[in-house]
């Protein structure tokens, strides 16, 4: 295991492994960017192949938080963990538990929240032994609370900004969607847009959950392998990563490809190949940043949850002006994104 020739470190500040007999706890907690704030980022849970690729992983995600809150406009540097899902692995009270103690003696660098295979119960577990925590559950009228609500209300109004750019329409009304993935997000987003008059094509593995849009918003549902080549006028990814490649994008029949999925892009240059084809690409981890923008107002506990959904809507003019900067440049929106995003880390850093 070597961090440092890592081909996803890039200059982080600091990895910390650890590791606890009793519980059973191997995690690593990457802190990529401290530039504009404590880092923040979630913990993920998983069953790693080997020590190397928990390594690869927590430098990729705790980078990636760094670039996504740097474009939210938040007060927080970047960084993630990750929980590895060892064979005798039991998820109990104590491992959890003593996680928190790990992340208490960063002293307020490395602040965590919900990500893949955790819940709110979780981090409540968390909670009990370090108060660099968010994603608990709240109280009346405060920020807080399951951030995915907030990830759909974004990607609405992403949509919203991106049809305006590239259709010139205000408004999704009689526009076709095609919504890979009606989880916690996708099935919002399909509210946001039924209640906006938008035409639906939904696909899932889980059939129950395509069948509850089907129900409840008017959708259509496609087989698993058309939804992402139909004929619509936006594709919006909520579900898996690395959809767009080189063999889905000549197969894509839409001028916009904007959804939640965290590292749509399989490679970077697929944000090229996008570009190329003449579809707007709204770059994942600006479009997807409603539930970090939840998870921030939580933390700083300095905003009502009135003001995290008008923090959200930021979302659309946010990346409008990707866009714009993308035509005006010629260079595709995901670079785009990413030289902000240094820029602004860069200006923090001094
Ligand atoms: P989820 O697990 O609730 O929903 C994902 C849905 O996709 C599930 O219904 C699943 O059955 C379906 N699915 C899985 N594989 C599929 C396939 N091959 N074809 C069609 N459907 C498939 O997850 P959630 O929270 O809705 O997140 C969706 C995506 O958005 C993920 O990539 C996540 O990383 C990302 N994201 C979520 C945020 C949140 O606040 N929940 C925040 C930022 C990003």
């Amino acid at each position: 295991m070597a961090a440092f020739d890592d081909s996803a470190f890039d200059d982080h500040e600091r990895v910390i492994f650890c590791h606890d007999t009793k519980t059973g706890l191997q995690a690593i907690i990457a802190i990529h960017s401290t530039a504009l704030g404590p880092a923040a980022g979630g913990t993920r849970l998983w069953s790693y192949a080997s020590d190397d690729e928990a390594l690869h992983d927590v430098l990729r995600l705790s980078q990636g938080m760094s670039y996504k809150n740097a474009m939210a406009g938040l007060a927080f540097g970047g960084g993630k963990a990750v929980v590895m899902r060892t064979p005798d692995f039991d998820g109990s009270d104590a491992l959890y538990e003593r996680l928190g103690e790990f992340i208490s003696q960063l002293n307020g660098d490395y602040i965590t929240a919900e990500d893949v295979g955790m819940s709110v119960d979780i981090m409540e577990m968390i909670a009990r032994t370090t108060k660099y925590v968010a994603g608990l559950s709240r109280g009346d009228g405060k920020a807080g609370g399951d951030p995915s609500p907030k990830t759909s209300f974004g990607i609405f109004k992403g949509i919203e900004a991106a049809v305006r750019f590239k259709l010139g329409n205000e408004g999704v009304a009689g526009l076709t969607v095609a919504v890979q993935g009606v989880g916690h997000v996708g099935y919002n987003l399909c509210r946001y847009l039924h209640e906006a008059d938008a035409k639906l094509l939904v696909a899932d593995i889980d059939s129950a959950r395509a069948r509850r849009a089907v129900d409840e918003f008017g959708a259509t549902e496609v087989p698993l392998d058309e939804i992402l080549s139909e004929k619509v006028d936006v594709v919006a990814p909520c579900a898996l990563g690395a959809i767009m490649n080189e063999r889905s994008i000549r197969d894509l029949h839409t001028p916009i490809v904007a959804g939640s999925a965290n590292n749509q892009l399989e490679i970077a240059a697929d944000g090229q190949r996008l570009h190329d084809a003449g579809i707007l690409y709204a770059p994942d981890y600006v479009i997807n940043s409603g539930g970090i923008i939840n998870v921030a107002c939580e933390y700083f506990g300095d905003s009502s949850d009135a003001e995290v959904w008008e923090q959200v809507a930021a979302v659309g003019p946010r990346l409008t002006g990707i866009f714009e900067e993308s035509a005006a440049s010629g260079k595709p929106t995901n670079i785009v994104a990413d030289e902000q995003a240094r820029r602004i880390i860069a200006d923090a850093s001094g």
